[in-house]
């Protein structure tokens, strides 16, 4: 066999037994969550229009470059590989050790040193390694809430790393629900649960939810639907409530027509104080040159006051 250029990402192993007959757009499930999912007030969308879907996302390659996890903003080996060692130097929760990559679904990876690694991969480990620093993931039960969880990447990757934690997985895009409800269920990630969204209200009702996480999905929502799950956040037992925001550290809604509007005064106004703010990767080098230096990210994690 041919081998790889070193430089060039490896080839994506071909789909496993059993997912082209579920990764179909005409799949009665899909259907179902579409006409569930039709008048709820924060099914309103801005960025996530049904052209924005069918041109960004291939069912089948639901891991590749596609609107869930960008992975060819001007990526290469070398960004990776500065990244990877990067990551690995600050993994104080020893999480390359326990998490792995196998590029499935179309996901981009490359070979650094042996190893298969991807954005899905060292983005998961360096949020969950500040969330080990931030919020002691790693020794106590712990309940998350993925608010836009996409197709379950960090559903996936928290469960694995954690047996304390508990995930729930919600969105308003019917496809999220549908990807990651077969994704999570073919990792086996059994401590994850995808909650459709007429259903979330109810789940979170009496429960405590440690921490809700949204990671690049309110910036690509309207403020309509985000005041939506602010109120949802703030009539329930939610602690913290972490976001990632795709405007560097600015925290915007994307609005179909007009100006975007800034979220954080509302967060405040709902009861929280941004407890931290800091660059994804603490080091300007690496926010700069490492993947998605074109786009350098924060993390934003608020305190219920
Ligand atoms: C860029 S993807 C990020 C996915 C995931 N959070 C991750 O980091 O892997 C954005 C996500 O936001 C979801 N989304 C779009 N509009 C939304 C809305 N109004 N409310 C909540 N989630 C939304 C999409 O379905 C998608 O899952």
């Amino acid at each position: 066999m041919e081998q790889p250029e070193p430089t060039t990402p490896l080839p994506s192993p071909p789909l496993p037994p059993g997912a082209a007959e579920v990764l179909r757009a005409d799949h009665p499930l899909l259907a179902e969550y579409t006409s569930r999912y039709r008048g709820h007030p924060a099914a309103t969308s801005s960025q996530w229009s049904r052209d924005y879907i069918s041109s960004s996302i291939d069912m089948q390659q639901f891991r590749g470059h596609s609107g869930y996890v960008w992975q060819q903003w001007g990526e290469d080996v070398f960004r990776y590989g500065l990244t990877t060692y990067f990551t690995r130097l600050h993994d104080r929760l020893g999480l390359f050790e326990r998490l792995d990559e196998d590029g499935l679904f179309g996901a981009e990876t490359y070979d650094i040193d042996g190893a298969r690694i991807g954005r899905d991969l060292l983005d998961s480990i360096t949020e969950l390694n500040f969330l080990g620093e931030e919020l002691d993931i790693s020794r106590r039960d712990f309940t998350i809430l993925d608010i836009g969880a996409g197709y379950g990447r960090l559903a996936h990757r928290a469960t694995t790393a954690f047996a304390n934690v508990d995930y729930l997985c919600t969105d308003v895009i019917p496809l999220s629900t549908f990807l990651s409800r077969y994704y999570l269920d073919f990792r086996g990630a059994t401590r994850a649960r995808v909650v459709p969204l007429d259903e979330i209200a109810g789940e979170l009702a009496g429960r405590h939810v440690d921490l809700a996480v949204n990671i690049h999905s309110f910036s690509e929502a309207p403020i309509s639907s985000i005041r939506w799950w602010l109120d949802l956040i703030a009539e329930n037992d939610v602690e913290h409530l972490m976001i990632v925001p795709n405007t560097d550290t600015r925290l915007l809604s994307k609005e179909l027509e007009g100006p975007k509007v800034d979220l954080r005064p509302l967060i405040e106004a709902k009861g929280f104080r941004l407890a931290r703010m800091r660059p994804k990767y603490p080091s300007e080098f690496v926010q700069r040159h490492g993947i998605h230096g074109r786009f350098p990210m924060y993390y934003f994690l608020f305190a219920r006051r």
